[in-house]
């Protein structure tokens, strides 16, 4: 697996001089199914389609900006997690990266779990018909309330955050008259290749028991002491949209260890471990992130291997991939607006959405790329950043790409890879109408979260 540190300018092509560059290496017009979902194609005309469908009908029947979500390839994302993992492993969705009641089904059918990390998230998973049993719920600061409605619907497990929280969930269960079944998220200590905001294994962060500082053990004490709890495991979550697996390895290694450490002051051996989400994907085509079956393989190996050597039975093993399943399965579709070249520098290429659709750019330098979709081109290629529509200069969704120098407004270009962390992170900043999701499935579309509307926002404005 390899990722390119950001490049300072375009990664196809170079940038001469006075704004003339040399020609990307590849071609405009190629969709690179790397970084696009699974039905994604060019049909004869140039339209590019998704599930049969022709982008410029989606953009009739459906509006711009959209995201459109491939259902076939979320659902096969999903199997090819669970069977990577087999029988003695659980697949836990991250819900945080998108949830809508239409994908809760889809996990339930194929037979995954779900992380939630919110009261909102539960009410989604639960009003969706998923078996409360199998849904996982996290937080840094879960409120009394969440907690109570939490145990209350009998969730699965509870990951235990804080000292704090392992008295007060060990409480409200007694009160409710029941064992919660709760696992306990560590610090591992690990330095995870990816951007600060998103890496959460390192000691000066806001999650998590810390390993080294001897409170995890602390916190397995307190909690094997109360009559409420049921400690079936350890966690650890390193960060996310990381490509490097030596960081897991290591958080594997770790979290073996205090499950030797707990059976050796216990007496106890804890019946899983959960090794938390943060694989990366691809969202040019320089990335080049792992499949589940190699993540598995070399997870599931590395257990074993520091279980054996401790005399420890294997724990059953669980993920929390979130980005992984359901990034690369949508693509949001723009219409191209304002075109303004400035001499020497870049095309700078407005859209009908922006960060309010898209903040990863924003926030976390996030690399995307952009392809004109509603027909072929063979025209030269021109440097472009794709805009937003916001009233900041931050407002970018594609940094640097290239699309055809005969770009003209009123064409639709997208950007593929949006399917996490983009509709969930997506704000009304400047009272913009969050876009609709779309889903798509052999040759059918159907909107499984509508647009906003006018009266969306005037209705929370009560005067
Ligand atoms: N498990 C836990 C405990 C997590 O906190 C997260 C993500 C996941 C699983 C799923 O991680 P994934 O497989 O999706 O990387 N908004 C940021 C990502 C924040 C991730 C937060 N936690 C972004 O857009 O990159």
């Amino acid at each position: 697996m390899s990722r390119s540190a950001h490049p300072a300018g375009p990664r196809h092509g170079e940038v001469i001089a006075d704004g003339h560059y040399t020609a990307p290496a590849t071609d405009l017009n190629l969709l690179d199914a790397k970084i696009w979902s699974h039905t994604v194609a060019r049909n004869a005309d140039g339209v590019a389609t998704v599930a049969g469908i022709e982008v410029t009908r989606l953009a009739e029947e459906f509006g711009t900006p959209a995201y459109f979500l491939d259902e076939a390839d979320f659902r096969a994302r999903c199997r090819a997690w669970a069977d990577a993992f087999g029988r003695n492993a659980d697949v836990f969705y991250a819900g945080k990266a998108f949830l809508s009641r239409a994908v809760v089904r889809w996990l339930d059918e194929e037979g995954l779990n779900l992380d939630v990390c919110s009261e909102g998230e539960l009410v989604v998973a639960l009003a969706a018909g998923m078996p409360a049993g199998r849904i996982a719920y996290h937080g840094n600061n879960k409120t009394t309330g969440e907690i109570e409605r939490a145990i209350g619907a009998g969730v699965g497990r509870i990951v235990l955050d804080s000292f704090q929280e392992i008295a007060q969930v060990a409480h409200i269960a007694r009160r409710l008259d029941k064992r919660q079944p709760v696992q306990i998220r560590v610090t591992v200590g690990v330095e995870a290749h990816t951007h600060e905001f998103i890496a959460t294994a390192h000691e000066d962060q806001k999650f998590g028991f810390s390993l080294a500082a001897g409170q995890a053990a602390e916190a397995v004490r307190r909690t094997l002491g109360l009559d409420g709890l049921e400690l079936i495991g350890i966690h650890s979550h390193i960060g996310s949209q990381i490509f490097d697996m030596a960081g897991f390895e290591v958080s594997a290694r770790r979290v073996v260890r205090l499950l030797a450490d707990i059976r050796d002051e216990h007496g106890v051996e804890l019946p899983e471990i959960d090794l938390g989400g943060g694989l990366g994907i691809a969202y040019t085509s320089e990335d080049d992130p792992a499949e589940p079956g190699a993540i598995a393989k070399s997870l599931l190996e590395i257990v074993t291997r520091e279980c054996e050597a401790s005399s420890l039975t294997t724990p059953r093993i669980s993920v929390e991939p979130g980005r992984a399943i359901v990034g690369p399965t949508a693509f949001t579709l723009y219409e191209v607006g304002t075109i303004k070249p400035l001499e020497g520098l870049r095309t700078y290429v407005s859209v009908n959405g922006g960060m309010s659709d898209n903040i990863r750019t924003a926030l976390y330098d996030a690399e995307y790329s952009v392809a004109l979709v509603s027909r072929r081109s063979d025209a030269e290629p021109m440097l472009v950043r794709v805009v937003g529509k916001h009233c900041e200069s931050g407002d970018i969704v594609v940094r640097d790409a290239y699309l055809p120098g005969d770009l003209a407004p009123g064409d639709l270009i997208a950007v593929p890879a949006t399917g996490a962390y983009c509709r969930s992170l997506a704000s009304n900043y400047n009272h913009a109408l969050r876009p609709p999701v779309v889903a798509v499935r052999d040759g059918e579309a159907r909107v499984i979260v509508r647009r906003e509307t006018e009266e969306d926002l005037l209705r929370l404005d009560v005067g």
